[in-house]
């Protein structure tokens, strides 16, 4: 048996198998994504879910050195969805049978900015008729606020820890007390607590950013018992300080290669997690979502931003679906979806199987 058969057969991985297996190239890594695909099939099936992705507001009040919209970036022009925008892009999903939709924004802890979300969370739901899950993606807040929130009817938060290694997060952040790797540590427990559906991520092919690091990190997805996983390539934005270091990074195509690579290794390591075929891998390959769809990714989150915003909202360059619609990037991932030979779940929440077996084992220990 060939040393990759072998690791692939084991019940554990060891952080040096994870490594090993990252470092695969050819028909090696063949045998991996062919392994993870069976693996995809077996445990979720070839079924991919719908979210609806409302990019309601694009004003941060944070500096990660990365992000095209942080806080510093004097050239973005900043916007908010009116009520009636988030509203109408919610009727769409609901009308279009998505099943669930996510609303991400920039992270603001000011009193309005929460009790607008509040209040948004509330409207969808009542004219929608409580048909949709909804996901937030509005950064760290206080437990008051997740709580505030969750009772609003948002069961599911995606917080990505970026770099799960505190040392590389902290060469990505800014140091002034507003970017601390303990308090997004904290958030993902706290939102674990409440009862959320909880997803995280990292970013792939960072500057510093090692083998070793992306081993640790699929390590701390499972150790944190995550349900949502989205990982994508790191891309660079030309008015980031981030931006200085890109004569250091891997060439792109080595960068999409490692994010199929953490994508087939996190299918095998958690099986019945959901795992979300991000936007960033097809900014470099036009069928990049496609391809992680085959080894392992089961959730794609179609834009239903109304148009005009979408330029704005550019946290790296060549962001797909900028000038497309709602009804655009509906067609487009029906067709591309079929080219995968997976079927999309219309109509349904597509919860994590992973959450309600956590719940579910929790509240099994409680009675015993
Ligand atoms: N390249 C790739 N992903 C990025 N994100 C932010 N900036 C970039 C970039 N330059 C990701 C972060 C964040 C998510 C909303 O977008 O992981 O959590
Ligand atoms: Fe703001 Fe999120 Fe961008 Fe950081 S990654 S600057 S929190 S939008
Ligand atoms: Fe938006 Fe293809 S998914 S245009």
């Amino acid at each position: 048996m060939t040393e990759v058969n072998k690791i692939l057969t084991k019940e554990n991985f060891s952080n040096e198998d994870l490594e090993f297996l990252l470092g695969l190239q050819g028909s090696e890594k063949t045998l991996l994504f062919e392994h993870s695909a069976k693996i995809k099939e077996k445990y979720v099936g070839n079924r991919v879910y719908f979210r609806g992705l409302i990019e309601f507001s694009n004003i941060c009040s944070k500096n990660c050195l990365y992000c095209g919209i942080r806080h510093d970036n004097q050239f973005v022009n900043r916007y908010r969805l009116t009520d009636a925008e988030v509203l109408s892009a919610a009727r769409f999903a609901d009308e279009n049978n998505y099943g669930s939709l996510v609303l991400q924004s920039g992270e603001l802890e000011t009193g309005s900015f929460i009790k607008r979300v509040e209040k948004l969370l509330l409207e969808i739901h009542k004219i929608t008729g409580n048909r949709l899950r909804i996901t937030l993606s509005c950064g760290e807040q206080e437990k008051d606020t997740y709580r505030r929130w969750f009772d609003s009817g948002a069961h599911r938060y995606l917080l990505r820890i970026e770099a799960s290694d505190q040392e590389l997060y902290e060469k990505l952040h800014p140091y002034d007390g507003r970017h601390m790797f303990q308090r997004r540590r904290n958030c993902l427990n706290t939102l674990q607590e409440i009862g959320y559906q909880v997803g995280t991520g990292v970013m792939i092919g960072l500057p510093f950013q090692t083998l070793k690091n992306m081993a640790n990190d699929l390590m701390f997805l499972k150790e944190f018992e995550i349900d949502m996983v989205g990982m994508g390539p790191y891309l660079v934005h030309k008015n980031t300080p981030m931006f200085a270091l890109r004569d250091k990074l891997l060439p792109l195509e080595d960068r999409l290669q490692l994010s199929f690579k953490m994508i087939a290794i996190l299918r095998i390591l958690m099986k019945d997690v959901n795992i979300a075929a991000t936007t960033a891998l097809q900014a470099i390959d036009q069928l990049g979502r496609e391809k992680a769809i085959k080894i392992g990714a089961n959730v794609i989150m179609p834009n239903i931003t109304p148009g005009k915003y979408r330029d704005d909202y550019l946290l790296y360059q060549n962001k797909p679906c900028t000038d497309e619609n709602a009804d655009d990037c509906k067609t487009c991932l029906e067709v591309r979806v079929a080219l995968t030979d997976n079927e999309i779940a219309y109509g349904e929440w597509g919860d994590s199987e992973h959450f309600r077996s956590r719940i579910k084992s929790a509240t099994d220990s409680r009675v015993k």
